[in-house]
C-alpha cells in the first residue's frame, strides 16, 4: 500500500492522511487514529494496519510502500464483511 491508497474503506481515510496525522498529532495510543476522520471505528477491518502504522511512527520509520497489495488487502476486507454478517456458530 502506498501513501495514496485508502487505507480505512468505511470513512474513505488514505494512508497519507494517516501518516500526516501521526507526525502533526503524535498520539499516544493507536485508537486516537480514529480521531483522524473516524479510521478504524466502522468494520474494524483496518484496525491492525492502523497499529502497525502507529507502531512504525513510533519507530521513527513510516513505511511509505509496505508491499501489500491493495488487490488483497480490499478482497480480505470483503471476506472480513461476509464474516462478520454469518450469525455465529450454533447460535
Ligand atoms: S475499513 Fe476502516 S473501519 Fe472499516
Amino acid at each position: 500500500m502506498k501513501l495514496d491508497d485508502e487505507l480505512c474503506y468505511c470513512f474513505h481515510v488514505s494512508k497519507r492522511k494517516i501518516v500526516n496525522y501521526l507526525k502533526v498529532h503524535r498520539p499516544r495510543r493507536p485508537s486516537q487514529l480514529s480521531e483522524c476522520g473516524g479510521a478504524g471505528t466502522g468494520c474494524g477491518w483496518c484496525v491492525p494496519y492502523l497499529k502497525r502504522c502507529f507502531d512504525q511512527a513510533q519507530e521513527g520509520k513510516v513505511v511509505e510502500n509496505d508491499g501489500i497489495s491493495v488487490e488483497d488487502y480490499v478482497a480480505g476486507r470483503a471476506q472480513h464483511l461476509e464474516e462478520r454478517k454469518r450469525p455465529p456458530a450454533g447460535g
